[in-house]
């Protein structure tokens, strides 16, 4: 019924000449891929390049970030509308890195959201917590309130559309995945506050992934979790081979 989605987050690496090698590696290994969507989110600079040679192929394109504004004297952002226009699909928004170093706050995050479903985007929302937090038993109301207020103001019929992205922030980049049963957890009370908001039936069709050192020896695993419908991958997504095979989970 949910259709996984396999996402790779380059963050800030590739040049655009890196960035066309590995996109031909990886089309050349893909292969037929039907019962799941693949998206890559290549750095800005990658992304209009990038664009002719993922027309008609299996491989979707995302951003990493984007402001909530259309246009405007807003020195370095890049609008919703301009990501459409260089052939995006989705769009990150919250992903920890920007909550900690770009200032981007729950409110922020909202109104990116917003902005990227106006703009026919399909937002990834990126939500976890610290380490702190889980040690202290807080992980689970930190995770449902940004939820909660992540997505103020998505109307009901909208909500398909958002993928939301459960990265635990001290599984990301460290190599220290979360269990999987912690991770299914996380994902069924996401599920559960997504009931409270807009039904069973409509909690049922929002794609929730995992992300945090996502690599091919622990991604069937997470992937056979009831509720984890996807996975979010940052380090394991820069070479063919490792992202090939997360996106050939089983
Ligand atoms: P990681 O990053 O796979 O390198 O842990 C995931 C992310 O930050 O999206």
């Amino acid at each position: 019924m949910r259709t996984p989605i396999i996402a790779g987050n380059w963050k800030m690496h590739k040049t655009v000449g890196e960035a066309v090698t590995l996109v031909r590696e990886l089309l050349a290994g893909l292969g037929a891929v039907h019962d799941r969507e693949v998206v890559i989110c290549p750095p800005y600079t990658a992304l209009f390049p990038l664009r002719p040679l993922l027309v008609g192929t299996a491989i979707q394109l995302g951003a990493q970030d984007v402001f909530y504004e259309a246009q405007g004297a807003y020195t370095g952002a890049v609008a919703p509308g301009m990501l459409v226009d260089v052939g995006c699909r989705y769009v990150i928004v919250g992903h920890s890195e920007r909550r900690q170093y770009f200032g981007d706050t729950d409110a922020s995050v909202n109104r990116k959201l917003l902005a990227a479903l106006g703009s026919r985007l399909r937002p990834i929302m990126c939500v976890g917590e610290s380490k702190p937090q889980r040690d202290s038993g807080e992980a689970e109301p930190v995770v449902t309130a940004q939820v909660r207020a992540g997505l103020a103001g998505v109307p009901a019929e909208q909500i398909a559309e958002v993928v939301i992205a459960y990265e635990p922030i001290w599984a990301i980049g460290t190599g220290d995945t979360a269990t999987a049963a912690d991770a299914q957890a996380m994902h069924l009370a996401i599920r559960q506050t997504l009931a409270e908001l807009y039904g069973e039936e409509r909690a049922r069709a929002v794609r929730i992934q995992y992300g945090g050192s996502v690599k091919p020896e622990n991604v069937d695993e997470l992937m056979a979790q009831p509720d984890i419908d996807g996975a979010l991958v940052g380090g394991a997504s820069l070479k063919a081979e490792s992202f090939l095979r997360i996106v050939h989970f089983q």
